[in-house]
């Protein structure tokens, strides 16, 4: 069965975002090397597309978190399922993000992050859906606002699927 899926967010658009925050970034490390986060997998095109148009020394490390099973809600559980490679301490860490709907995860993930002792810790995320919120969370680079709608590509998935779709869409109820 095949899903009934509307453009959100085009590609142009996304990718032209993307240019502005690894631009912010850019400016904001001068000097520095940036560490990145990626939180799998719905992170993966959008922290590989960032970190491309960063120009300065940049490291990649990758974590798992799971709070979500197949549907669209949140479970408010969050389990690592697979941690960090490498030691933060005294990194200049970007914890790197698809959506942040309510904030659970992020929360979590932060929490537990800067206990690492980092040299700084920031939270960048290319989707925010603000009305979704139940926790307070920080963040310090959004992409886009967007309402509060299940989308879906540039990573994000339903049920797995539709992670490749090069841009935002929305699946039709
Ligand atoms: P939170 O803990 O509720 O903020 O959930 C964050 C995680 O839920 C994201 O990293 C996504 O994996 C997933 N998620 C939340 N909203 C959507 C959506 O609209 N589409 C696909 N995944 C979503
Ligand atoms: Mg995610």
């Amino acid at each position: 069965m095949t899903d009934k899926i509307s453009v959100l967010i085009s590609e142009e658009k996304v990718e032209k975002k993307i240019q502005e925050l690894a631009e912010r970034i850019t400016r904001d490390y001068e000097g520095k090397q940036v560490h990145l986060i990626c939180v799998l997998k719905g992170s993966i095109f959008f922290t590989c597309e960032l970190a491309k148009k960063i120009p300065l020394p940049v490291t990649l490390d990758f974590m798992s978190v799971s709070s979500y099973g197949n549907a669209t809600e949140s479970s408010g559980r969050v389990r690592i399922v697979k941690d960090l490679d490498e030691s933060i301490e005294n990194k200049d860490v970007i914890v790197i993000e698809d959506i942040i709907d309510s904030g659970r995860t992020l929360s979590y993930l932060m929490d537990m992050l800067s206990a690492r002792k980092p040299a700084s810790l920031k939270l960048c995320t290319l989707l925010d859906k603000p009305e979704r919120r139940v926790t307070d969370v920080s963040v310090d680079y959004i992409g886009f606002e967007i309402p509060d709608k299940f989308v879906v590509g540039y990573g994000l998935d339903y049920g797995q699927k539709y992670r490749n779709l090069p841009y935002i869409g929305v699946v039709e109820e």
